[in-house]
Protein backbone atom coordinates (compact mmCIF):
# COMPACT_ATOMS: atom_id res chain seq x y z
CA UNK A 1 0.00 0.00 0.00
CA UNK A 2 0.74 3.65 -0.23
CA UNK A 3 2.09 5.68 2.23
CA UNK A 4 0.82 9.13 0.69
CA UNK A 5 2.89 11.33 2.35
CA UNK A 6 6.30 9.39 1.69
CA UNK A 7 8.52 11.28 -0.98
CA UNK A 8 10.81 9.16 -3.36
CA UNK A 9 13.94 10.88 -4.02
CA UNK A 10 16.86 10.27 -6.79
CA UNK A 11 19.97 11.35 -6.45
CA UNK A 12 19.38 12.14 -3.11
CA UNK A 13 22.60 12.37 -2.01
CA UNK A 14 23.72 15.33 -3.50
CA UNK A 15 23.79 19.00 -1.89
CA UNK A 16 20.01 19.37 -2.99
CA UNK A 17 18.69 15.89 -2.24
CA UNK A 18 20.62 16.19 1.31
CA UNK A 19 19.23 19.30 1.86
CA UNK A 20 15.81 18.03 1.31
CA UNK A 21 15.95 15.64 3.56
CA UNK A 22 16.57 17.54 6.22
CA UNK A 23 13.28 19.76 5.01
CA UNK A 24 10.85 17.06 4.73
CA UNK A 25 11.47 14.50 7.97
CA UNK A 26 11.49 18.23 9.67
CA UNK A 27 7.97 18.68 8.69
CA UNK A 28 7.02 14.93 9.62
CA UNK A 29 7.46 13.69 5.59
CA UNK A 30 8.66 10.04 5.28
CA UNK A 31 11.42 10.10 2.87
CA UNK A 32 12.73 7.25 0.79
CA UNK A 33 16.60 8.47 -0.53
CA UNK A 34 17.62 6.52 -3.21
CA UNK A 35 21.58 6.30 -4.04
CA UNK A 36 23.57 3.79 -6.17
CA UNK A 37 25.54 3.29 -3.19
CA UNK A 38 24.64 3.12 0.16
CA UNK A 39 27.73 1.74 1.46
CA UNK A 40 29.78 4.87 0.03
CA UNK A 41 26.87 7.65 0.59
CA UNK A 42 24.52 5.71 2.99
CA UNK A 43 26.47 7.59 5.95
CA UNK A 44 26.19 11.01 4.68
CA UNK A 45 22.67 10.61 4.34
CA UNK A 46 21.57 9.12 6.96
CA UNK A 47 23.07 11.62 9.90
CA UNK A 48 20.52 13.94 7.54
CA UNK A 49 16.95 13.25 9.29
CA UNK A 50 15.57 12.44 12.59
CA UNK A 51 15.06 9.52 13.75
CA UNK A 52 12.21 7.17 11.77
CA UNK A 53 12.27 9.11 9.05
CA UNK A 54 14.17 8.29 6.64
CA UNK A 55 14.35 5.06 4.54
CA UNK A 56 17.99 4.50 2.25
CA UNK A 57 17.03 2.75 -0.80
CA UNK A 58 19.93 1.14 -3.19
CA UNK A 59 19.15 1.19 -6.99
CA UNK A 60 21.75 -0.98 -8.81
CA UNK A 61 20.77 -0.43 -11.94
CA UNK A 62 17.93 1.75 -13.62
CA UNK A 63 15.26 -0.39 -15.20
CA UNK A 64 11.67 0.14 -15.35
CA UNK A 65 11.18 -2.58 -12.80
CA UNK A 66 13.68 -1.57 -9.85
CA UNK A 67 12.37 2.09 -10.17
CA UNK A 68 8.51 0.78 -10.19
CA UNK A 69 9.50 -1.04 -7.35
CA UNK A 70 10.67 1.68 -5.52
CA UNK A 71 7.55 3.94 -6.67
CA UNK A 72 5.01 1.54 -5.58
CA UNK A 73 5.93 3.15 -1.87
CA UNK A 74 5.77 6.66 -2.13
CA UNK A 75 3.66 8.87 -4.12
CA UNK A 76 5.55 12.03 -5.34
CA UNK A 77 9.25 11.78 -6.47
CA UNK A 78 11.82 14.48 -7.19
CA UNK A 79 14.86 13.60 -9.10
CA UNK A 80 17.26 15.21 -8.45
CA UNK A 81 19.86 13.19 -10.58
CA UNK A 82 22.84 15.25 -12.54
CA UNK A 83 25.95 15.14 -13.90
CA UNK A 84 28.57 18.56 -14.33
CA UNK A 85 30.98 16.62 -17.14
CA UNK A 86 30.67 13.58 -18.72
CA UNK A 87 33.31 10.63 -17.73
CA UNK A 88 33.68 6.81 -19.28
CA UNK A 89 29.72 6.08 -19.24
CA UNK A 90 28.00 9.02 -17.56
CA UNK A 91 26.87 10.55 -20.66
CA UNK A 92 24.68 14.31 -20.86
CA UNK A 93 21.96 12.30 -22.84
CA UNK A 94 21.89 9.18 -20.85
CA UNK A 95 21.54 11.24 -17.27
CA UNK A 96 19.68 14.46 -18.13
CA UNK A 97 17.69 12.96 -21.08
CA UNK A 98 16.75 9.17 -20.82
CA UNK A 99 16.46 9.03 -17.06
CA UNK A 100 14.05 11.35 -16.44
CA UNK A 101 12.18 9.94 -19.24
CA UNK A 102 12.21 6.43 -18.14
CA UNK A 103 11.73 8.43 -14.14
CA UNK A 104 8.57 10.04 -15.66
CA UNK A 105 7.31 7.44 -17.36
CA UNK A 106 7.37 4.53 -14.33
CA UNK A 107 5.70 7.58 -12.64
CA UNK A 108 2.90 7.82 -14.51
CA UNK A 109 2.22 4.59 -14.89
CA UNK A 110 2.21 4.08 -11.12
CA UNK A 111 -0.04 7.10 -11.08
CA UNK A 112 1.87 9.08 -8.82
CA UNK A 113 0.65 12.71 -7.37
CA UNK A 114 3.47 14.37 -8.06
CA UNK A 115 6.55 14.37 -10.35
CA UNK A 116 8.97 16.85 -9.40
CA UNK A 117 11.85 17.28 -11.75
CA UNK A 118 15.29 19.53 -11.77
CA UNK A 119 16.88 21.11 -14.83
CA UNK A 120 18.38 24.40 -15.15
CA UNK A 121 18.44 28.17 -15.67
CA UNK A 122 19.61 29.79 -18.95
CA UNK A 123 20.17 26.76 -20.83
CA UNK A 124 17.31 27.81 -23.94
CA UNK A 125 20.34 29.75 -26.02
CA UNK A 126 23.16 27.46 -25.79
CA UNK A 127 22.51 24.91 -28.68
CA UNK A 128 26.02 24.45 -28.59
CA UNK A 129 26.25 22.61 -25.33
CA UNK A 130 25.74 19.41 -24.82
CA UNK A 131 24.80 20.17 -20.90
CA UNK A 132 22.16 22.60 -21.75
CA UNK A 133 20.42 20.33 -25.23
CA UNK A 134 20.43 17.12 -22.88
CA UNK A 135 18.33 19.06 -20.01
CA UNK A 136 16.07 20.60 -22.71
CA UNK A 137 15.47 17.81 -24.14
CA UNK A 138 14.77 16.11 -20.77
CA UNK A 139 12.18 18.91 -19.98
CA UNK A 140 10.79 17.94 -22.80
CA UNK A 141 10.43 14.43 -22.32
CA UNK A 142 9.43 14.90 -18.60
CA UNK A 143 6.80 17.26 -19.38
CA UNK A 144 5.26 14.44 -22.40
CA UNK A 145 5.53 11.45 -20.04
CA UNK A 146 3.85 13.46 -17.01
CA UNK A 147 1.79 16.72 -18.22
CA UNK A 148 1.27 17.85 -14.59
CA UNK A 149 4.80 17.63 -13.52
CA UNK A 150 7.20 20.46 -12.25
CA UNK A 151 10.06 21.42 -13.96
CA UNK A 152 12.41 23.75 -11.87
CA UNK A 153 15.30 25.12 -13.37
CA UNK A 154 17.90 26.79 -10.90
CA UNK A 155 20.56 29.40 -11.18
CA UNK A 156 23.68 28.36 -9.27
CA UNK A 157 22.96 26.59 -5.93
CA UNK A 158 25.51 27.19 -3.28
CA UNK A 159 25.94 25.98 0.35
CA UNK A 160 28.87 25.18 2.51
CA UNK A 161 28.03 21.66 0.92
CA UNK A 162 28.37 22.56 -2.89
CA UNK A 163 31.40 22.31 -5.39
CA UNK A 164 31.09 25.85 -6.50
CA UNK A 165 31.53 28.64 -3.80
CA UNK A 166 33.69 25.76 -1.89
CA UNK A 167 36.08 24.87 -5.03
CA UNK A 168 36.86 28.64 -5.66
CA UNK A 169 37.70 29.28 -1.94
CA UNK A 170 40.17 26.63 -2.11
CA UNK A 171 41.53 27.51 -5.04
CA UNK A 172 41.79 31.18 -4.38
CA UNK A 173 43.46 30.30 -0.85
CA UNK A 174 46.21 28.72 -2.99
CA UNK A 175 46.73 30.28 -6.28
CA UNK A 176 48.21 33.70 -6.47
CA UNK A 177 46.34 34.62 -9.61
CA UNK A 178 42.70 33.77 -11.32
CA UNK A 179 42.11 33.32 -14.78
CA UNK A 180 38.40 34.96 -15.63
CA UNK A 181 36.97 33.61 -18.51
CA UNK A 182 34.77 35.77 -21.21
CA UNK A 183 36.67 38.91 -18.90
CA UNK A 184 34.15 37.77 -16.21
CA UNK A 185 30.90 38.86 -17.09
CA UNK A 186 28.69 36.36 -17.06
CA UNK A 187 25.91 36.59 -14.59
CA UNK A 188 24.41 34.58 -12.41
CA UNK A 189 21.23 34.34 -10.06
CA UNK A 190 22.67 32.42 -7.29
CA UNK A 191 20.36 31.05 -4.94
CA UNK A 192 21.07 29.46 -1.51
CA UNK A 193 20.26 25.22 -1.23
CA UNK A 194 18.10 26.29 1.90
CA UNK A 195 15.85 28.57 -0.13
CA UNK A 196 15.44 25.78 -3.15
CA UNK A 197 14.38 23.69 -0.76
CA UNK A 198 12.09 25.95 0.50
CA UNK A 199 10.60 26.23 -2.58
CA UNK A 200 10.29 22.52 -3.11
CA UNK A 201 9.07 21.88 -0.31
CA UNK A 202 6.33 24.68 -0.93
CA UNK A 203 5.64 23.16 -4.25
CA UNK A 204 4.60 19.57 -2.44
CA UNK A 205 2.26 21.32 0.26
CA UNK A 206 0.21 23.39 -2.07
CA UNK A 207 0.46 20.49 -4.51
CA UNK A 208 1.30 22.83 -7.72
CA UNK A 209 1.36 20.74 -10.46
CA UNK A 210 1.68 21.71 -14.68
CA UNK A 211 4.46 24.28 -14.10
CA UNK A 212 7.75 25.25 -15.20
CA UNK A 213 9.56 27.54 -12.91
CA UNK A 214 12.53 29.23 -12.78
CA UNK A 215 14.43 29.02 -9.48
CA UNK A 216 16.47 32.41 -8.43
CA UNK A 217 17.68 34.57 -5.55
CA UNK A 218 17.67 37.41 -4.91
CA UNK A 219 20.65 39.26 -6.75
CA UNK A 220 22.46 39.54 -10.40
CA UNK A 221 25.63 38.82 -9.68
CA UNK A 222 28.82 38.41 -12.48
CA UNK A 223 31.50 35.88 -12.33
CA UNK A 224 34.01 38.71 -11.27
CA UNK A 225 32.14 39.68 -8.54
CA UNK A 226 31.13 36.47 -7.38
CA UNK A 227 35.48 35.53 -7.31
CA UNK A 228 35.42 39.63 -5.69
CA UNK A 229 33.01 38.49 -2.75
CA UNK A 230 34.73 35.06 -2.19
CA UNK A 231 37.97 37.24 -2.36
CA UNK A 232 36.94 39.66 0.34
CA UNK A 233 34.74 36.69 2.52
CA UNK A 234 38.38 34.56 2.90
CA UNK A 235 40.51 37.99 3.34
CA UNK A 236 42.72 37.27 -0.10
CA UNK A 237 44.11 39.69 -2.13
CA UNK A 238 44.67 37.52 -5.60
CA UNK A 239 45.37 39.30 -9.28
CA UNK A 240 42.38 38.73 -11.54
CA UNK A 241 42.78 38.32 -15.30
CA UNK A 242 40.94 38.07 -18.48
CA UNK A 243 41.82 34.75 -20.10
CA UNK A 244 42.28 34.98 -24.48
CA UNK A 245 39.26 32.35 -25.93
CA UNK A 246 42.25 30.38 -27.07
CA UNK A 247 44.33 30.32 -24.06
CA UNK A 248 41.16 29.41 -21.91
CA UNK A 249 40.27 26.62 -24.40
CA UNK A 250 43.44 24.76 -24.27
CA UNK A 251 43.29 25.40 -20.35
CA UNK A 252 39.74 23.55 -20.21
CA UNK A 253 41.28 20.48 -22.33
CA UNK A 254 43.72 20.16 -20.14
CA UNK A 255 41.63 19.83 -16.89
CA UNK A 256 39.46 17.29 -18.90
CA UNK A 257 42.58 14.78 -18.39
CA UNK A 258 41.66 15.62 -14.51
CA UNK A 259 40.04 12.61 -12.75
CA UNK A 260 36.78 15.11 -11.12
CA UNK A 261 37.86 18.43 -13.89
CA UNK A 262 37.45 22.16 -12.39
CA UNK A 263 36.23 23.47 -16.10
CA UNK A 264 35.35 21.47 -19.12
CA UNK A 265 35.28 21.98 -22.49
CA UNK A 266 31.23 22.34 -22.50
CA UNK A 267 31.20 24.74 -19.03
CA UNK A 268 33.56 26.81 -20.97
CA UNK A 269 31.03 27.17 -23.97
CA UNK A 270 28.28 27.26 -21.32
CA UNK A 271 30.08 30.36 -19.51
CA UNK A 272 29.67 32.32 -21.97
CA UNK A 273 25.35 32.70 -21.54
CA UNK A 274 23.99 34.63 -18.75
CA UNK A 275 22.34 32.42 -16.22
CA UNK A 276 19.66 34.67 -15.45
CA UNK A 277 15.42 34.27 -15.95
CA UNK A 278 14.50 33.86 -19.70
CA UNK A 279 11.20 35.93 -19.05
CA UNK A 280 9.65 32.79 -20.97
CA UNK A 281 8.68 30.67 -17.22
CA UNK A 282 7.28 32.10 -14.21
CA UNK A 283 9.69 32.72 -11.40
CA UNK A 284 9.77 31.33 -7.98
CA UNK A 285 9.03 35.44 -6.56
CA UNK A 286 6.09 35.66 -9.25
CA UNK A 287 4.76 32.42 -7.44
CA UNK A 288 5.17 34.12 -4.15
CA UNK A 289 8.14 31.79 -3.12
CA UNK A 290 10.65 34.00 -1.75
CA UNK A 291 14.45 33.58 -1.99
CA UNK A 292 15.68 35.94 -0.09
CA UNK A 293 19.25 34.71 1.06
CA UNK A 294 22.09 37.05 0.25
CA UNK A 295 25.43 35.90 -0.98
CA UNK A 296 27.81 37.77 0.85
CA UNK A 297 26.06 36.84 4.39
CA UNK A 298 25.60 33.05 3.53
CA UNK A 299 29.35 32.79 2.22
CA UNK A 300 30.84 34.66 5.31
CA UNK A 301 28.95 31.70 7.15
CA UNK A 302 31.37 29.10 6.36
CA UNK A 303 34.36 31.17 4.36
CA UNK A 304 36.39 31.27 7.44
CA UNK A 305 37.59 27.45 6.85
CA UNK A 306 39.52 28.84 3.83
CA UNK A 307 40.95 32.35 5.95
CA UNK A 308 44.29 32.03 7.52
CA UNK A 309 44.02 30.88 10.85
CA UNK A 310 40.60 28.92 10.23
CA UNK A 311 37.97 30.12 12.93
CA UNK A 312 40.38 31.77 15.18
CA UNK A 313 41.52 34.48 12.39
CA UNK A 314 40.44 37.97 12.41
CA UNK A 315 39.11 39.79 9.70
CA UNK A 316 40.95 42.64 8.38
CA UNK A 317 39.37 46.04 8.14
CA UNK A 318 38.87 46.45 4.64
CA UNK A 319 37.56 49.98 5.66
CA UNK A 320 34.15 49.57 4.46
CA UNK A 321 32.20 49.30 7.56
N1 LIG B 1 23.92 22.59 -7.85
C1 LIG B 1 23.64 23.51 -8.77
O1 LIG B 1 24.22 24.62 -8.80
C2 LIG B 1 22.57 23.23 -9.80
C3 LIG B 1 22.18 24.24 -10.68
C4 LIG B 1 21.21 23.98 -11.65
C5 LIG B 1 20.65 22.73 -11.73
N2 LIG B 1 21.02 21.75 -10.86
C6 LIG B 1 20.43 20.41 -11.00
O2 LIG B 1 19.83 20.01 -9.78
C7 LIG B 1 19.98 18.60 -9.61
C8 LIG B 1 20.63 18.29 -8.26
O3 LIG B 1 21.80 19.05 -8.12
P1 LIG B 1 22.89 18.77 -6.99
O4 LIG B 1 23.78 19.95 -6.96
O5 LIG B 1 22.24 18.32 -5.74
O6 LIG B 1 23.68 17.58 -7.69
P2 LIG B 1 24.87 16.71 -7.11
O7 LIG B 1 25.29 17.19 -5.78
O8 LIG B 1 25.90 16.64 -8.17
O9 LIG B 1 24.14 15.30 -6.93
C9 LIG B 1 23.53 14.64 -7.96
C10 LIG B 1 23.19 13.20 -7.57
O10 LIG B 1 23.06 12.50 -8.80
C11 LIG B 1 23.39 11.15 -8.58
N3 LIG B 1 24.15 10.69 -9.76
C12 LIG B 1 25.28 11.21 -10.28
N4 LIG B 1 25.66 10.49 -11.36
C13 LIG B 1 24.73 9.51 -11.51
C14 LIG B 1 24.56 8.42 -12.43
N5 LIG B 1 25.43 8.20 -13.39
N6 LIG B 1 23.49 7.63 -12.29
C15 LIG B 1 22.61 7.82 -11.29
N7 LIG B 1 22.73 8.79 -10.38
C16 LIG B 1 23.76 9.62 -10.49
C17 LIG B 1 24.27 11.05 -7.34
O11 LIG B 1 23.60 10.17 -6.43
P3 LIG B 1 24.25 8.81 -5.85
O12 LIG B 1 25.73 8.85 -6.08
O13 LIG B 1 23.90 8.82 -4.40
O14 LIG B 1 23.57 7.74 -6.59
C18 LIG B 1 24.27 12.50 -6.78
O15 LIG B 1 23.94 12.55 -5.44
C19 LIG B 1 20.79 18.12 -10.81
O16 LIG B 1 19.94 17.64 -11.80
C20 LIG B 1 21.49 19.36 -11.30
O17 LIG B 1 21.78 19.31 -12.68
C21 LIG B 1 21.97 21.96 -9.90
Amino acid sequence: MKNQDSILIFGSSGQIGKSLIRKFTKNNYKVIAVTRSIHRKGYQIKTQSNYGYLELEEIKSFTEESISKLMEKSSICINLIGILYEKKNNHFNLIHTDLPSLLSKVASKNSLKQFIHLSALGIESATDSKYATSKINGEKKVRQNFPSSVILKPSLVYSVDDNFTTNFMSLLSILPVMPLYYSGKTKFTPIHVSDLANIIFRIVEKKISSETIECIGPEVITFKEIILKILKSINKKRLLFSLPLFLAKINAKLFELMPKPLLTMDQLILLKYDNVISNKYKTNFDLKMMANKKFDDEINLYSFNWTNGGQFSKKKDNGDK
